[in-house]
């Protein structure tokens, strides 16, 4: 596995892979992997692919209250379990590199961008979106990976990469849970012991939400079901919704895909997650 922290010599060594025929996927990582983001490797892993991790902390997608300073590095034992995993590169750009004093660029996406995450995180997703259109720029992929459990950025990326005709295939893999069902997450490490036992009520929540709601429940209660039980669990409840799975729009028809949402704290560890309702047929 090649590890590159300069871009001259990432697009030169792709530009070799693509002369040998092998095609590009990427993986898009703020590093502190865990078993979620290999399952994206796995996903990228097909014969004849070249599959690149990038591993960048983007100060542009936290806010001024947020974790960044705080926020889990461990480059040392993400390039170990990538090499396991089989990636082929690992590009590691220095933040100055990324953003230097004069870069004044914004990519905002409209729409897709404006509720949930974007409303409880102003910014935040132009700040996705701005280094994902970078990524896609510095590494050309021909596919690209992002896990679903970050619901609204897949469809911020997917939203992005259509309108600003990159050719790139955007594809979003399954979350991936620990055995009692919380969804795996870099920030899963904020938690204590205590905190670790209750989170488990945000899994717990949205299923038992999506049950109620896929057997003709009405959502509104379901929704309102869900708050209490993680109000009582603990949590600090950002938002529960049901949202149309494409477009993320608010109170979706039952005739069309639809996906529960849902942030909520517990103390200062905020957690998302979301689970599609079966369509009714
Ligand atoms: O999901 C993440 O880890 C990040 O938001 C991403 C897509 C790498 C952009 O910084």
């Amino acid at each position: 596995m090649e590890v590159f922290r300069e871009l001259a010599g990432l697009r030169a060594a792709l530009a070799s892979a693509r002369a040998d025929g092998r095609e590009i996927a990427l993986v898009p990582t703020m590093g502190a992997l865990h078993v979620g983001h290999i399952a994206l490797i796995e996903a990228a892993r097909r014969p004849g692919a070249c599959v690149v991790a990038s591993i960048f902390v983007n100060p542009r997608q936290f806010g001024a209250n947020e974790d960044l300073s705080r926020y889990p590095r461990k480059e040392m034992g993400d390039i170990a379990m990538l090499t396991e995993a089989g990636c082929d590169v690992v590009w590691l750009p220095p933040v100055e590199a990324m953003y230097p004093d004069e870069f004044a660029t914004n990519v905002s996406v409209a729409g897709v961008s404006d509720g949930l995450d974007g409303e409880a995180r102003p910014g935040h997703f132009d700040g996705v979106a701005t280094v994902v259109a970078k990524l896609f720029n510095q590494v050309s992929p021909s596919r690209a990976f992002f896990g679903e459990k970050d619901f609204q950025q897949l469809a911020v990326v997917r939203r992005m990469a259509a309108d600003l005709d990159f050719d790139v295939e955007v594809i979003g893999v399954p979350t991936q849970r620990d055995d009692d069902g919380l969804a795996l997450s870099s920030r899963n490490v904020y938690l204590d012991e205590e905190e670790r036992a209750k989170a488990v009520a945000l899994p717990r929540a949205l299923g038992q939400a999506a049950r109620a709601i896929a057997g003709g429940g009405a959502p509104e209660e379901a929704l309102a079901d869900a708050r209490a039980a993680l109000v009582a669990a603990g949590f600090a409840v950002d938002y529960v919704e049901l949202v149309d799975a494409d477009t993320l729009a608010p109170d979706p028809p039952a005739d069309r895909r639809r996906q529960l949402v849902a942030a909520a704290r517990l103390g200062s560890t905020r957690l998302i997650d979301n689970l599609a309702v079966s369509p009714i047929v």
